[in-house]
């Protein structure tokens, strides 16, 4: 029985990949249009896709396709059959209800929305008869941002076949005039360059782009499934030297404010550069060359200053310097010697940077705090909170802090929150072969500060959104949007009031530029520009508040949402499709929920009713909202199969869809208290996360006062824990290769054909053809095996031995670290778990520390480990030692093939 389950689940899941690349014969698209309206930097966008069923029986026909970030969906239609089926925009809750109906109905629930470096998708699916068509139509708006002196509209083009009829268009209509347009993107390649036409008048440009079917399959990045790439239209407008652009209608105005002929401020800048060992390797070659241009494109008076940490602060230079040629070419070679090493303590580095340029004031200038780490806060002060209250403290609102997190091992949300509190801003360094040009691409637009605090004052205006910007730099924008109070456009004054260099400005003739604001025209579009900002601005308010100040926030930003139907993190879009067909939920995921690697798959998107449930279900089973699960992981009896390891999630574009696993519990979860484990009487082998993904550190207790030593492994490596030939008993562990936790799974087996599984979906039991499932919940049997849950631990005892596996959560998410808590009698023991106390001795030469271990010495530098053998990890100090030298024979002697 149990294996029949499991084979058509296998059978189902090969099936449902070969579904997402269609074959033309099954099910053609004929006709993709992509139309893209842009009017005064606010862009609409409508992808439509006309796809028939070409098969004599009825077929799943999928509509899949990618978005900016930055824009939100508003709408969402299918017709079929001459019926129209509209996406509705509800509360999370609402949606979640409906949802969960479909599934206790028995339908499948599809899950639609995922993140990549600039992208999301937006997937769904629909059951189309015979022969019968059908159209899709998504539209999302998005305001364009300029940077660096442009704005860019990204259009993504993936249709999944070549399509006969295939038409981008783009019409940008900019009241200010467009000064240039370029089209830029992988689409925009010599193969398919005659299949653009640019025209571009005045105050409006038309971009069109008609490859034909041909073109389609062989343009580079194209293929037997057509185009996919970008079309990315940079373009700006002209500006006048003042006030910028203010536009008002319908009661609503919207004002473009920026000025480029001011003098640049000087600026002191320090940056505070993490070196811990986890951005070793690429990463900080990365910074490295990134630093070297950035301090080389420093103007003459600027200062600036450069802090390297880990656990240690490093300084090139005790204060801020001039950046004169010669202390920029100290400071480069300092950079070019940047050396990883150690953990990483972000408190003191951040305070330092502070101190740094506190004591430096200097009269007209602009003081801009710059932080690069890739990790989490490890050493010194590790509290987030602690940390963002000190540094909020020390900067008291003087100048800006922007953290740049490397990777996506970092906790971005709390630099979010750092530099938000900061009147900052955090970005993402994604890793990958551009990331030095990520760096100084952020760098420059922060390099040529023109104004500082700058306020925007509207006589006559009200409900308006963000309006004091403390430094505004050369190439951005600041947009202000609002109402005209009685849409009294007469008594409506706009003014702007700030300082450059040492000498306050001010900007105010609004005649000039209100002169194109009454023609209208727009439909509501000012409105929407307004909606769409004050939505974006409260969604980042409510990161900083707390308590009911952030449940106002929140209802405002949800209240928008709903009015003007715009799928934010706080809304879902249910889309109801044709009687007898399941219900999909489709949701904005939050910056950082899904990183686009392999977590790719890891749908934050989830609209799991067990992730709305949090408190209900025990933790074993995943943290809700913060699954790192892919959704296959949810499919019965899936885990286990051979053959469907964890490559078979490798796919960077996971297949969204969840059915749930027949083996959630669904009762109420009560946590029992128990006592916390008491240390054993035996030594113990504990393991912490390192800072890198693929980076595991473990300790090595020993029975003296000294620390114990540590030692990294990477990989996602499967690990040898415990081997017990004469007991027939064997016990292996597969490193969590995403994330830095410990373990994601452990198997037992316990005689050829008795395997006992545990993974973060629960526990499962292989009896030669028999699969069982368990919460541990309830004592159960396997074999000689005794296995129960209590709370945050399961105890697994066989024969003479004990092991207890706690169960940790870190940033949400969950993993395994086993314990030997009684050793058996026999001495054939072999394995992680069985290791001997380390015994060494220090010895100092020189500065440089080494333990001496069985009269051979090895480096050690002093780091830090959590110490993951006890209930509630504490973080401890440890000699950090190679692998070899920590286990005393090689690693390899450690890993297995296979769990
Ligand atoms: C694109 O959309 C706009 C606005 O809805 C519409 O006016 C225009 O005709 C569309 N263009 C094409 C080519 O469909
Ligand atoms: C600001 O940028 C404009 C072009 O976008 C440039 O002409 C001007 O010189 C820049 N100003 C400074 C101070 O660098
Ligand atoms: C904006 O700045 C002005 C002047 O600096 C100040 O009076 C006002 O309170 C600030 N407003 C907000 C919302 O911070
Ligand atoms: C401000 O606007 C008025 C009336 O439109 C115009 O006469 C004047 O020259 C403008 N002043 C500046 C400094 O641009």
């Amino acid at each position: 029985m149990g294996r029949a389950v499991a084979q058509l689940t296998v059978l189902g899941l090969l099936l449902a990949l070969a579904a997402t690349l269609p074959s033309k014969d099954d099910w053609n698209i004929y006709s993709f249009h992509i139309n893209s309206t842009v009017t005064s930097r606010y862009a609409t966008t409508v992808i439509t896709s006309r796809v028939a069923n070409r098969m004599d029986e009825s077929k799943e026909i999928e509509f899949h396709v990618q978005i900016p970030k930055n824009a939100f969906i508003s709408k969402f239609r299918m017709f079929i059959d001459g019926e129209a089926y509209d996406g509705v925009v509800k509360t999370k809750e609402q949606a979640q209800q409906q949802y969960t109906q479909a599934v206790t109905r028995g339908q499948s629930a599809g899950i639609v929305s995922s993140v990549g470096r600039t992208l999301e998708q937006f997937k769904t699916s629909v059951t189309v008869a015979a022969h019968k068509k059908v159209t899709f139509e998504l539209t999302y708006e998005e305001l364009l941002k300029r940077t660096l002196g442009k704005y860019e509209l990204q259009i993504h083009a993936r249709p999944m076949q070549p399509v006969k009829d295939f038409k981008v268009d783009v019409f940008i209509h900019e009241k200010a005039g467009i000064s240039f347009i370029d089209v830029k993107g992988e689409l925009s390649t010599n193969a398919l360059a005659n299949a653009i036409t640019k025209t571009h008048v005045d105050k409006q440009a038309w971009v069109y782009f008609y490859p034909t079917e041909d073109q389609q399959k062989t343009c580079s990045n194209c293929g037997e499934h057509g185009l996919n790439g970008d079309l990315i239209i940079a373009y700006e407008v002209n500006r006048d030297s003042g006030m910028g652009e203010i536009k008002a209608s319908d009661g609503y105005f919207v004002h473009h404010f920026a000025p480029s002929n001011l003098p640049q401020i000087p600026k002191n800048v320090v940056f505070v550069i993490d070196q811990s060992g986890s951005m070793s390797g690429k990463k900080i070659q990365q910074t490295r060359t990134a630093l070297v241009h950035i301090l080389n494109d420093l103007a003459e008076d600027d200062f600036f200053g450069l802090i390297t940490f880990d656990h240690e602060i490093l300084h090139w230079k005790q204060e801020l310097v001039r950046a004169t040629s010669d202390n920029l070419q100290g400071a480069k070679s300092y950079a070019r010697s940047i050396q990883s090493r150690g953990s990483t303590n972000i408190n003191a580095a951040v305070l330092e940077g502070t101190r740094l340029l506190n004591a430096h004031p200097r009269e007209g200038s602009a003081s801009i705090l710059i932080l690069l780490t890739d990790g989490d806060p490890t050493s010194g002060v590790t509290n987030p909170a602690k940390i963002q209250s000190n540094v909020r403290r020390a900067i008291a609102g003087k100048f800006p802090l922007y953290c740049l997190g490397f990777g996506f091992d970092v906790n971005f949300e709390f630099l979010e929150k750092m530099s938000l509190q900061n009147s900052g801003e955090a970005r993402r360094i994604y890793e990958d072969s551009d990331a030095d040009l990520q760096l100084k691409g952020f760098y420059k637009e922060v390099a040529v500060p023109l104004l500082t605090e700058v306020t925007m004052i509207y006589i006559g205006g009200t409900n308006l959104t963000q309006t004091n910007f403390s430094y505004y730099y050369n190439g951005s924008e600041i947009v202000v949007a609002g109402e005209i109070t009685d849409n009294d456009i007469e008594t409506f004054t706009p003014q702007v009031v700030g300082i450059s260099k040492n000498r306050r400005v001010t900007f105010s003739n609004t005649s000039s530029s209100m002169v194109t604001s009454t023609e209208t025209a727009s439909g509501g579009l000012l409105q929407r520009v307004w909606a769409y900002l004050t939505v974006k601005q409260l969604l980042e308010k409510e990161l900083l508040l707390s308590g009911s100040e952030r449940e106002e926030v929140k209802k405002e930003a949800l209240e928008l949402s709903l009015k003007y139907s715009f799928v934010t993190p706080l809304t879902s879009m249910v889309v109801t499709k044709p009687q007898g067909e399941s219900t999909d939920v489709l949701h904005k995921p939050k910056e950082g929920e899904t990183p686009h690697n392999r977590q790719g798959g890891f749908g934050l998107a989830m609209p799991a009713p067990n992730m709305q449930h949090t408190s209900r279900h025990p933790p074993l089973y995943g943290q809700p909202g913060l699954s790192r699960h892919p959704p296959l992981y949810g499919l019965p009896g899936l885990s286990g199969l051979p053959g469907l390891s964890d490559d078979a999630l490798d796919d960077p574009e996971p297949i969204h869809k969840i059915t749930y696993s027949s083996y959630f519990p669904t009762g109420d979860f009560q946590p029992i208290k128990t006592e916390a484990p008491r240390p054993s009487n035996d030594f113990l082998l504990v393991a912490s996360p390192t800072f890198v993904p693929l980076s595991h550190r473990f300790l090595i207790k020993n029975e003296t006062q000294s620390p114990p030593l540590c030692f990294d492994v990477s990989g996602a490596v499967l690990l040898k824990l415990l081997h017990h030939p004469s007991r027939g008993l064997y016990v292996n562990g597969e490193l969590d290769s995403v994330t830095n936790g410990g373990f994601q799974k452990i198997v037992i087996h316990l005689k050829t054909d008795l395997h006992v599984e545990f993974n973060t979906l629960g526990i499962k039991v292989q009896e030669g053809q028999t699969v069982t499932h368990h919460t541990g919940q309830d004592l159960f049997t396997a074999g000689s095996a005794t296995i129960i849950r209590r709370n945050n631990e399961i105890d697994v005892a066989a024969d003479d031995i004990r092991i207890v596996i706690l169960i940790h959560t870190k940033d949400g998410k969950e993993f395994y670290w086993p314990v030997l808590r009684q050793r058996s009698s026999a001495d054939d023991i072999e394995g992680i778990l069985a290791l001997k106390p380390a015994v060494y001795e220090e010895v100092q030469q020189n500065s440089v520390t080494k333990v001496k271990i069985e009269d051979q010495e090895f480096y050690a530098t002093s780091s830090t480990a959590f110490d993951y053998s006890v209930a509630s990890p504490v973080s401890m100090r440890c000699w950090l030692v190679s692998a070899d030298a920590a286990l005393q024979r090689s690693l390899n002697d450690f890993l297995v093939a296979k769990l």
